[in-house]
């Protein structure tokens, strides 16, 4: 049984200080990690306050690309330090984690779409690995290299490798309604457009929006929750939002 993790960016690394880990978020989801020794787990990281200030200084984003390799190498290098980082704590709590840096081990179509080669990753998982990838810089057809979030990532891997489990850890507990409460299920966009806002159009709300309707889309069922719930989630619990098709 597979089980996909994302760390959002903005839960391991602090969003305000550039290129600084959150040292206590850090270890609190290794050491949960760790604990849990879940088999044939995938690990995937945001790139937080390493990839987004290096991507918005050369304006190169999921959409707009850039060829010069200045640049290129410039975001890669540094989320080069994060994953670094995060094998490193992994390795040190004695999880068998290892690198795979997305750069080259994929690329987006000229259609948006990101493919990725998920034999090596099999590979490893066969191998008893916990590989880590993470949001990158991204070869993409007729644009150079965009920008490749760790929420595609997550998606492309839940694909091809057909995972059980998916979870989004992030800094909030779940999809939150009016009333600050986490709403326990999302089965169609309609039952949260009201709180994250919009039709089916563009997404004008960032983050949460798009996240539920790239799951949606994809219909990759996933939990997102807070770092408070990472346990819970990784024991196999319900933890914070189910969003997913009805079974
Ligand atoms: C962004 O990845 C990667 C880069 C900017 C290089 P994500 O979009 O997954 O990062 P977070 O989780 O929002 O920080």
């Amino acid at each position: 049984m597979t089980t996909i993790l994302k760390l959002g960016g903005s839960v391991v690394t602090k969003k305000d200080n550039r290129e600084t880990v959150d040292d206590e978020a850090l270890s609190r989801a290794t050491s949960a990690i760790a604990d849990a020794g879940v088999d044939d787990l995938v690990v995937v990281h945001g790139g937080g306050s390493f990839g987004h200030p290096n991507a918005a200084d050369r304006d190169v984003s999921s959409d707009s690309g850039t060829h010069d390799t200045a640049s290129i190498r410039a975001i890669h290098r540094a989320m080069g330090r994060l994953v670094r980082r995060v094998t490193d704590d992994l390795g040190a709590a004695a999880v068998p984690a290892v690198p795979v840096r997305p750069f080259s081990a994929g690329y987006r179509t000229g259609e948006g779409d990101v493919e990725l080669y998920t034999d090596s990753v099999e590979t490893m998982l066969e191998e008893g690995f916990v590989p880590v990838l993470h949001g990158d810089v991204f070869p993409t057809e007729k644009r150079g290299a965009t920008i490749v979030s760790g929420d595609e990532l997550v998606v492309a891997l839940a694909k091809d490798l057909d995972a059980e489990r998916v979870g989004l850890c992030s800094t909030v507990p779940g999809v939150l309604d009016d009333d600050g409460d986490v709403v326990p299920r999302i089965e169609q966009y309609s039952d949260v457009a009201a709180v994250l806002g919009g039709s089916d159009s563009t997404d004008v709300t960032g983050g949460m929006a798009a996240k539920v309707r790239a799951l949606l889309d994809a219909e990759v069922p996933a939990s997102i929750f807070g770092l408070g719930d990472l346990e819970e989630f990784l024991a196999g619990g319900g933890a914070g939002t189910l969003v997913g098709p009805a079974p």
